[in-house]
């Protein structure tokens, strides 16, 4: 058993916290030389006292100067700013990166670790969203391996054959079926979403999730991120990718292949599976996830998502079949309009309203490097807020 080396970038999220979760029940099988986070301070010092790091990484100084007096007594050095993320993501001795900030903030770790060739647990829709072909082209001439731990393209992941090169009809792959829970407002009448709050939308039925990826799951913008996702993943055409509605998140997605097999992989919604998948993989390790029991289920049950109710996952099929520098201008606007609505400074139907505009606006633009696809992204998020700030 090769006992692997973590760093934990976004180790105080949602992701992170279950990452050491299952980490913790194998002492043997994993040792963690770095954890990073950004404003969660005391619960980074607490997680350090446990895992005893040899780095800890927060960006802004203030909270840096407050971690080390926090650590003041342990070994762990604490580091500080953006390039300290892309150091520990590419130390030496560290052989698997966990790439779980969120946002656009976590794309240079990410680009970091796939140049120092190392194993990628990819948890950052938003890296492949905002540089699908830089990244992957990345992770190719650095040699890294990409794992995914979103709980859908891992179950595609795991539905696939080993080992998965080409494309799908190389291996005789018709579709991908990408499983939605439909969020909180899947029933809601159409004409109240207007009125809707953000601690409704936060309010996630199935999973329990950090505040961006909540309101994008409500909006369904996350199933958006994770069909051009599943197109960098797995060389998939959109047309090649289709999302179905299934309340009860327990079939984490499928594969459907020519001959009209469908493979399904199930369990628990718990991010605990696909992460303990992945820390292990190729190995199988228990994950601290209660076994499903099937009887209890009574029904699984599935249903088309309506564009009118979730304008966000057509505008995401928009950005796709656009291509070029389409999901970034998307992706960024997303977050400036999630932000937003969060603060509500903008109604919910802003979201997509915001989005779809720049699309409108940006959506030819065409961006390969990586210093063009800052720059988009950065022009985006101006027009995202300027359109914003029209709403106040
Ligand atoms: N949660 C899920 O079930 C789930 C499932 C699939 C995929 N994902 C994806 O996984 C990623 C993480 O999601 P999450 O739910 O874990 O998010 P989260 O709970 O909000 O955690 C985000 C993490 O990133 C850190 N962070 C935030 N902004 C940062 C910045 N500018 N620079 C450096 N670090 C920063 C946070 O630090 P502080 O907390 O200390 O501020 C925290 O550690 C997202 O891309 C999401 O789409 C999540």
């Amino acid at each position: 058993m090769i006992r692997r080396k973590l760093t934990i970038l976004g180790a105080t999220g949602t992701i992170g916290i279950n990452t050491l979760d299952v980490v913790a029940m194998y002492p043997d099988r994993f040792r963690v030389v770095a954890l990073t986070g950004q404003n969660q301070v005391e619960r980074l010092a607490t997680q350090c006292r446990q895992f005893k790091p040899r780095y800890a990484v927060v960006t802004d100084p203030a909270r840096a100067r407050e971690l080390r007096q926090l650590l003041a007594d342990t070994e762990t050095e604490v580091l500080c700013g953006e390039r300290a993320l892309e150091e520990v993501a590419s130390l030496p001795e560290v052989d698997t990166v966990m790439a779980a900030i969120v946002g656009a903030a976590g794309l240079r770790p990410a680009l970091a670790a796939a140049r120092a060739g190392k194993r990628i647990l990819l948890a950052n829709k938003e890296t492949l969203v905002m540089a699908g072909r830089f990244f992957m082209q990345t992770v190719r001439r650095g040699g890294a391996t990409l794992l995914p731990i979103d709980s859908e393209h891992n179950a595609v992941f795991q539905c696939l054959p080993e080992p998965f090169s080409g494309d799908l009809a190389t291996h005789g792959v018709r579709r991908i079926l990408l499983t939605a829970s439909g969020g909180p407002f899947r029933t809601r009448p159409l004409e109240t979403l207007a009125a809707v709050t953000p601690e409704e939308a936060v309010a996630h039925p199935n999973w329990v999730m950090g505040r961006k990826i909540s309101v994008d799951s409500a909006t369904m913008m996350n199933k958006g991120l994770e069909v051009i996702e599943a197109h960098w993943l797995f060389n998939a055409r959109a047309d090649q990718i289709e999302v179905v509605i299934h309340p009860e998140s327990i079939v984490h997605s499928m594969v459907e292949y020519l001959d009209g097999s469908v493979l399904a992989q199930l369990s628990n919604p718990d991010m605990r599976t696909p992460i303990a998948h992945a820390l292990a993989y190729p190995d199988r390790i228990e994950a601290g996830v209660p076994w499903l029991d099937l009887p209890r289920m009574r029904q699984l049950s599935f249903e088309t998502p309506d564009t009118r109710r979730f304008p966000c996952l057509a505008l995401a099929y928009r950005a796709l079949e656009i291509g070029g520098g389409a999901p970034t201008v998307l992706n960024a606007a997303n977050e400036v309009a999630v932000q937003a609505f969060l603060e509500r400074r903008i109604p919910y139907p802003a979201i997509a309203q915001t989005l779809e505009r720049c699309l409108v606006r940006l959506g030819d633009r065409t961006a390969e490097e990586l210093d063009a696809l800052v720059a988009l992204d950065q022009e985006s998020r101006a027009l995202a807020e300027a359109l914003i700030a029209q709403y106040a």
